[in-house]
């Protein structure tokens, strides 16, 4: 049967801080939780995508100017989520697409992605790069993380946006 649900993906607002708050903790194997406040902080760097009238997916992107050229940082794509019952209806792919749209507009040397789930992402077209590139982005997430004992025993893999 054909999926006649409308999904819109849209600028986050301030009212939408607790539900994404919520859905990011829905996944705590893959996302790392953020404070409502650091949601409110960089609620501007938030899209969510909505179906009728629910919050069923979100992504943000973070800027890295540790990682890269002066005054061209790279960007990072985070807290990608859609809620459980939404899956594999094409929210994931929609929100990164408008993210990546959001973000080309700074014209970042490059957007990244740290990911368990490295085959969807490869789909959107991000390739593998080495982990030691992004060594002060690992240093920065993993120092929360109690999970593993160094950033290269992580099965987590790093990504970014084949240019
Ligand atoms: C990963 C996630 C965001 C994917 O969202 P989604 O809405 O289910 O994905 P889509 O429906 O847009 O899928 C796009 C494509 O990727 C594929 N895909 C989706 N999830 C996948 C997965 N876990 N493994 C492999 N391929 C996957 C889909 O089959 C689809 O392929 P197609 O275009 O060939 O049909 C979602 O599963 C999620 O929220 N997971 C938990 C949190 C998480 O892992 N976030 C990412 C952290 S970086």
């Amino acid at each position: 049967m054909n999926d006649t649900r409308i999904f819109t993906v849209r600028p986050a607002g301030f009212a939408d801080v607790e539900t994404i708050f919520g859905l990011i903790k829905e996944h705590p194997q893959e996302l790392l939780a953020r404070p409502v406040y650091d949601i409110v902080q960089n609620v501007d760097r938030f899209l969510v995508c909505e179906c009728e009238g629910q919050i069923v997916g979100t992504v943000s992107w973070g800027i890295l100017p540790e990682i890269g050229v002066a005054m061209q940082p790279t960007v990072e794509i985070k807290s990608l989520a859609v809620r459980p019952g939404y899956m594999r209806c094409g929210i994931g792919r929609r929100l990164v697409g408008a993210a990546i749209e959001h973000v080309q507009l700074l014209a970042p040397t490059q957007i990244i992605v740290l990911t368990f789930t490295p085959e969807f992402f490869r789909k959107l077209g991000f390739r593998e790069v080495a982990k030691a590139s992004l060594m002060h982005k690992l240093y920065m997430g993993c120092i929360n993380c109690a999970k593993y004992d160094s950033p290269f025993t992580c099965p987590e893999v790093a990504m970014a946006l084949a240019t």
